[in-house]
């Protein structure tokens, strides 16, 4: 048996990148795997490494976990919690600060980014998340963190911390493998195919979120930034917009890049796009209707007290090893 860990941080609303980067795969995952151990948060101490609107973070967590159940998950094969729920991450991310150097942490891209934009309000949270990140994983020894392109560089230094720790302290964690997929896992964003698509993004336009009525899903994708060429054809350099539109198309019907071209070659930009439209209105519209059903329900409640519970027993245990081996309090 394996356990397979991730989560999604509570920033801005949910976008089409973290649906078929992250939670699409998920759920694949968990119909494939089906003697594995899933184990699912959603990332609020993340999320509050930049200022966040108190009630709006609190909506947005609980929105997260809806969308999570409303998109096919399992819930009784998936502990599903939000991570403030458990503070053995924050206590186990103190320790893992402990074990990774400024230089590491100044290397990592996200962080890297915000220097370069000139941002001068990134807070040390911001700066030492990548060891919490390392802690969120660590802490439930997971063996397979699925996630998106953007998240390999984290996942890469929890491991580089994980054999760290057990190389100092002698054999404790699981070294933890990433699955990224092999198409969806780099979303872009759709006015500007160089960037990827981010619920940070400054124009709307350039991203579908999982809330998006069918008329403005439709209208952003007709919008979409693509190219003078004209011709239907997958070619990420020459054309980024279009590649990236079968990128989506492909991830959302499970179907082959190549396949899509030639059902599309002899067609022009305009019918691809309307089909693309209808593809991601009947993909979101059932996962739409589940989340309204859920958003206000006691099972809603209920699955994240049990999973907060489950959760909870695994991380009291793991920490006391923990503080046992690195030599804290009294026994
Ligand atoms: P976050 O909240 O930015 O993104 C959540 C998941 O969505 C994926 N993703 C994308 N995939 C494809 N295309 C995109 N445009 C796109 N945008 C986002 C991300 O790769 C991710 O899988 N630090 C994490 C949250 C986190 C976490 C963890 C994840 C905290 N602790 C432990 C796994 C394990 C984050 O900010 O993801």
């Amino acid at each position: 048996m394996k356990r397979i860990v991730s989560g999604i941080k509570p920033t801005g609303s949910l976008t089409l990148g973290n649906y078929l980067g992250a939670i699409k795969q998920f759920v694949k995952l968990q119909e494939e795997r089906e003697n594995d151990e899933f184990y699912l948060f959603i990332a609020d101490l993340h999320a509050i490494t930049t200022r966040q609107i108190p009630h709006e973070l609190r909506k947005r967590t609980l929105d997260i976990a809806a969308m999570y159940i409303a998109s096919g998950l399992d819930k009784e094969r998936t502990t599903m919690f939000i991570q403030s729920e458990i503070p053995q991450h924050v206590e186990l991310g103190y320790i893992l600060q402990s074990n990774v150097y400024m230089g590491e942490l100044e290397r990592m891209t996200q962080y890297k980014d915000k220097i370069v934009k000139g941002e001068d309000s990134i807070t040390s949270s911001l700066f030492t998340y990548p060891a919490l990140m390392a802690a969120d994983i660590l802490l439930y020894d997971a063996d397979y963190v699925p996630v998106g392109e953007d998240q390999k560089q984290h996942l890469e230094l929890s491991r580089d911390i994980a054999k760290r720790f057990n190389h100092y302290y002698s054999d404790f964690f699981t070294v933890p493998e990433p699955i990224i997929p092999s198409v969806g896992a780099r979303i872009m964003d759709l006015q500007d195919p160089t960037k990827k698509m981010s619920k940070s993004a400054d124009n709307p336009k350039g991203y579908i979120t999982m809330f998006d009525e069918a008329n403005i899903i439709k209208k952003k994708i007709k919008s979409a930034k693509t190219d003078s060429i004209g011709i239907i054809n997958y070619d990420p350099i020459k054309q980024p917009g279009l590649a990236n539109l079968l990128n989506i198309y492909a991830s959302a019907t499970d179907k082959k890049v190549e396949d899509i071209v030639s059902q599309y070659k002899d067609t022009d930009y305009k019918t691809f796009k309307e089909d693309l439209g209808q593809v991601l209105v009947d993909l979101l519209t059932p996962i739409q209707e589940k989340y309204q059903e859920l958003i206000k329900s006691k099972l809603l409640q209920e699955i994240l007290d049990q999973g907060r519970d489950r959760a909870l027993d695994y991380a009291f245990k793991k920490m006391r090893k923990c503080k046992k081996k690195v030599g804290l309090g009294r026994k």
